[in-house]
C-alpha cells in the first residue's frame, strides 16, 4: 500500500542545532528560467484532460497483469497501461504489487512504463513514480535498511540522519525511483499511535533537525524528490488510532507540529504529502487554510502537494464533509492539492474534468498544479532522461552504506537499566535467549519492509541475523527456547527449565511488524503472554535482561523493577540483531537516548515538555503520582559514567536581539570510551501561555575517552525562546529563564520582548 538563522530563530529553534541547515538563500527555490520556459511551452499545448491526468496518481496494481505473485518483478497488462497513460494521460504511479522488486525488476518495470509514456502519448511526458523508502530502500531486494526514524532519533545525530537520507535517496535513484514518500515529520506525541515508530520522537527540535537533515541527504543527487509527511498534526489522534481526528488547537499545531515542516521546506524539500486525519474537525485535504494560506503563504512551499491514499474520496465516504465525490474533488483542489493519490480508479480524473468543463474550477487552477508537477519532473531530470540509468546501480548497497546502517543501528540501542552491572554479558556465561523477538527478522525491521506490513519473512535475504543468531555467534554457551509468541502463550515450562540452568536470561519482547491502522491498539501495555513469560523466568531467580524490540514504548512496569537489565532496541533494521548483541556483550558501549517519554502506565502519557500542573500528585503536591514515567525523555545509560560541571552563562541577561553563550564541561569519569549526547533545555518562569517545565533548545554528541573532559559552548538566541501566543504569533516575553544541562541549572533574564 498501500520527512539559526532567520527561520530557525523564528521557529524558536536553537541556532546551534540547526545552524548547518537553514540559510535564507536556500529558502525559496529559484527555478531556471529556461526550464520554466520549457514547462510553460509544454503546458500551453496541453488539453484539460492531459492536465488533469498529470494531477492523477495510480497505484501500480491498476495496470499490473492479474494473477502472478508479482514479486521481484511486476508483469504489466499492456492494455491497462495504455488505458492509464495514453487514454487517461495519468502522470504518476506508485507502490509495489506483491512486495519488493529486484533492481532488475524495477528497471524493467519503470522502463516499460516510460516507453509507453514517452513514445505513445501525444506529448510524451514521462511518468513520475513514487515509492515508500522509509527506512532505507525497503522495497528493493538487497536494499540497505536502517533503523526506523524512532531509533535514528535515539542517536540525536544529525550527520547520521543525513547519511541515512543520502543512502536512501541514492538507492532510490539506483532503483530508478525519483519520488520518495519520506521523511515522516509527524511529531510523536502519542505512543499509542501505530505510526509512532515512523516519527523522530516527541520533540519538535529533534524532528526538525534530523528530518531536515534527512531531506538534505535524500535530495543530494538532485534526481530524487523527498516528501514531507503527513502534513499536518497527523500523529496525535485523540483515540490513538490511525486516521482519526486530532483535537489540537491551531496554537499547539504551530508550536509543535508546524516547525519541522517549516524547517524542511527551507531545506528545499520538493514535495509534501497531506495528513489523512483532521485538525479540530477539518480534514486537512479540505483545508485551504493549512494547505495554501500556511504551507504556501507562510512557509513559502512552492513544490508539489500530493494527497495520501484515497483521501479525496474519504472526504465523502469517511469524513463526510463532502456530499458527493465531485464535491470532494472540488474541495481538495480548492484547498490546494496538486496530485491526487487516487489511487485505484479514475473518479478523481473524471470529476475534475467535469468541474473544469462546467466552469466550477477554472482551467488556470489546473495550470498552477500542472506547472509545479512539470517543473518537478524537469528538475529531477525526467524530461531528458526518463528511463532508469544503469550507471546508478553503483550507488546500491555499497559497503559504505551498509557500514552506516550498521553504525546507525548500534548507535540507536538505548541502555535503560543496568543494575549491578549485569551488562555487558560474559561471553562464557550460560545464557538463555527467549521471547518472541529473539528469532524474528520481521520484528527487527518493522513495517514497510519488503511488503507494506513487513510481516512476510520470505522476502528477507539469507544473510541478516536475528538477535538469536547474533548471540549464538558471540557467546560460547547460548541456548534458546521460544517461550511465547507476541500475542500467543508459549511453552513456559521449557523456558523455566532452561532458565534454572542459566546464569542470565535474555528475554527479547515487544512487537512484530505492522504498518498504519493495522497497528492500532487499545492498550499500550505489553501483551499478557509476554509479561507472563518474563514474570515466570524472573520467578526462577536467574537474572533477567529485557530487550525491547518495538515500534512504540509498550508499558512494562509490571516487570521492569525485577529486571536487572533493560535495553531498548526500537525497530533497528536489518543489522539490528548484531547491534543488540554487540551492546549486550559490550562490543559497543551504548549511547542511545530516548527521544520520547517512556510511560509507566498506559494512561499516563505526559511528554517531557509538560506543564507544572501535570507534575502535581493527588494532593496537588510535587512528587510521585504526578509526572512519573518509567523513563524520561533523554534517558540512556552507558558502560562508562559522565559528570557535568561548570555550567556558565555568558551574561545574566540578554535583550531581544541578543544571544546567550552557555558553557558546560562534560567529563568521562569511567573506564571506557563513550559517546554522550548533551541536551540543553530552557524553562521560562512565567509566561502569558502556560510555560512548559522545559523545552529542548540544543543537543550535541561528544565522544570522550576515559578521564577526558570537554567544554562545550552553546549559543541560545533570544529568538529561540519565542513561543506561539494565543493569537498565533511567535512572541518573546521578558522575564526569568533557566538553562538546564546535565542536572545543572543557571538562570538569566530576557530584558525585553518582541513579536513577529
Ligand atoms: C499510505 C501512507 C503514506 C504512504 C502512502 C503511499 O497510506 O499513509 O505514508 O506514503 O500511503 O504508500
Amino acid at each position: 500500500m498501500m520527512q539559526p538563522t532567520l527561520l530557525a530563530v523564528l521557529l524558536g529553534f536553537s541556532a546551534v542545532a540547526v545552524a548547518a541547515a537553514v540559510s535564507p538563500a536556500s529558502a525559496q527555490r529559484r527555478h531556471d528560467p529556461a526550464t520554466v520556459a520549457r514547462v510553460d511551452a509544454l503546458l500551453a499545448r496541453m488539453t484539460v484532460e492531459e492536465k488533469v491526468g498529470q494531477m492523477t496518481q495510480l497505484t501500480i496494481g491498476v495496470v499490473a497483469a492479474e494473477g502472478t505473485p508479482q514479486r521481484d518483478s511486476v508483469r504489466i497488462d499492456p492494455a491497462k497501461l495504455r488505458e492509464a497513460l495514453v487514454n487517461r494521460h495519468v502522470g504518476s504511479l506508485l507502490n509495489v504489487v506483491g512486495g519488493s522488486l529486484t533492481l532488475d525488476g524495477w528497471h524493467a518495470l519503470i522502463g516499460q512504463v516510460q516507453d509507453v509514456a514517452t513514445r505513445e502519448t501525444r506529448l510524451g511526458i514521462p511518468v513520475l513514480y513514487g515509492i515508500d523508502f522509509v527506512h532505507g530502500a525497503n522495497y528493493t531486494r538487497g536494499g540497505t535498511l536502517f533503523p526506523h526514524n524512532l531509533g535514528l532519533a535515539a542517536t540525536f545525530d544529525v550527520d547520521l540522519a543525513r547519511t541515512a537520507g543520502e543512502v536512501t535517496g541514492d538507492e532510490a535513484l539506483a532503483s530508478g525511483l525519483p519520488w520518495n514518500f519520506a521523511p515522516v515529520l509527524d511529531v510523536g506525541r502519542l505512543p499509542l499511535f501505530p505510526r509512532f515508530y515512523e516519527t523522530f520522537g516527541e520533540d519538535p527540535l529533534v524532528t526538525a533537525t534530523l528530518g531536515g537533515a534527512a531531506v538534505r541527504g535524500m535530495q543530494r543527487s538532485g534526481r530524487v524528490a523527498a516528501t514531507l509527511k503527513h502534513y499536518l498534526a497527523y500523529s496525535i489522534p485523540r483515540s490513538g488510532r490511525d486516521r482519526t481526528p486530532a483535537d489540537v488547537t491551531p496554537r499547539e499545531v504551530r508550536e509543535i507540529f508546524l516547525p519541522p515542516f517549516a524547517q524542511a521546506v527551507r531545506e528545499g524539500a520538493r514535495t509534501v504529502m497531506v495528513n489523512s486525519g483532521e485538525i479540530d474537525g477539518e480534514p486537512v485535504h479540505a483545508s485551504r487554510y493549512w494547505l495554501t494560506d500556511v504551507l504556501r503563504g507562510e512557509l513559502g512551499f512552492d513544490g508539489v502537494i500530493v494527497t495520501d491514499w484515497e483521501d479525496i474520496y474519504f472526504l465523502h465516504t469517511r469524513h463526510r464533509v463532502a456530499p458527493t465525490i465531485k464535491d470532494a474533488v472540488r474541495m481538495a483542489v480548492d484547498a490546494g492539492i496538486d496530485v491526487s493519490m487516487s489511487p485505484s480508479d479514475y473518479r478523481f480524473t473524471d470529476a475534475l474534468i467535469e468541474l473544469v468543463r462546467e466552469g466550477t474550477i477554472p482551467e488556470s487552477r489546473l495550470d498552477e498544479s500542472v506547472r509545479r508537477i512539470l517543473l518537478l519532473k524537469a528538475e529531477l531530470g525526467l524530461l531528458d532522461a526518463p528511463h532508469p540509468d544503469p550507471a546508478h546501480r553503483r550507488l546500491f548497497a555499497t559497503e559504505a552504506s551498509v557500514r552506516s546502517a550498521r553504525e546507525a543501528a548500534r548507535r540507536s540501542i538505548t541502555l535503560l537499566k543496568n543494575d549491578g552491572g549485569i551488562l555487558p554479558l560474559r561471553r562464557d556465561a550460560r545464557i538463555l535467549v527467549t521471547g518472541p523477538a529473539a528469532a524474528s527478522l520481521t520484528a527487527l525491521n518493522g513495517g514497510w519492509t519488503y511488503t507494506w506490513q513487513g510481516t512476510d519473512a520470505s522476502h528477507f535475504p539469507e544473510e541478516p541475523r536475528t538477535l538469536l543468531e547474533a548471540m549464538l555467534r558471540r557467546g560460547s554457551d547460548v541456548r534458546y527456547v521460544a517461550g511465547s509468541g507476541f500475542t500467543q502463550a508459549g511453552d513456559l515450562g521449557a523456558a523455566l527449565d532452561a532458565a534454572k540452568n542459566a546464569d542470565v536470561v535474555v528475554v527479547a519482547v515487544g512487537e512484530d511488524a505492522y504498518s498504519e491502522w493495522v497497528g492500532n491498539i487499545d492498550d499500550l501495555t505489553l501483551p499478557e503472554p509476554q509479561l507472563r513469560l518474563i514474570e515466570a523466568v524472573q520467578a526462577t531467580g536467574t537474572p533477567v535482561v529485557l530487550v525491547l524490540v518495538e515500534g512504540r514504548p509498550r508499558v512494562i512496569s509490571r516487570v521492569a523493577d525485577r529486571a536487572r537489565g533493560i535495553v531498548m532496541a526500537y525497530w533497528p533494521g536489518m543489522y539490528g540483531g548484531d547491534a543488540i548483541a554487540d551492546v549486550l556483550f559490550g562490543e559497543v558501549n551504548p549511547s542511545g537516548k530516548l527521544p520520547f517519554t517512556y510511560p509507566r502506565h498506559p494512561n499516563a502519557l505526559a511528554t517531557y515538555d509538560h506543564r507544572y500542573t501535570e507534575t502535581t500528585n493527588n494532593d496537588f503536591g510535587r512528587g510521585p503520582g504526578g509526572f512519573n514515567p518509567q523513563w524520561e525523555f533523554g534517558h540512556g545509560l552507558s558502560y562508562t559514567t559522565y559528570a557535568y560541571r561548570d555550567l556558565r552563562l555568558g551574561s545574566p541577561s540578554i535583550g531581544p536581539a541578543d544571544s546567550l553563550a552557555v558553557r558546560v564541561t562534560v567529563a568521562n569519569t569511567g573506564a571506557r570510551a563513550g559517546r554522550e549526547t548533551v541536551l540543553l533545555f530552557t524553562r521560562q518562569h512565567y509566561a502569558s501561555v502556560t510555560p512548559s517545565m522545559r523545552r529542548l533548545r540544543a543537543f550535541r554528541t561528544v565522544e570522550l575517552q576515559p578521564g577526558e573532559s570537554r567544554e562545550l559552548t552553546f549559543t541560545i538566541a533570544a529568538d529561540d525562546l519565542r513561543f506561539v501566543a494565543r493569537d498565533g504569533r511567535r512572541v518573546l516575553e521578558p522575564g526569568a529563564f533557566d538553562v538546564m544541562v546535565g542536572g545543572l541549572t543557571g538562570t538569566f533574564h530576557v530584558t525585553a520582548g518582541g513579536t513577529r
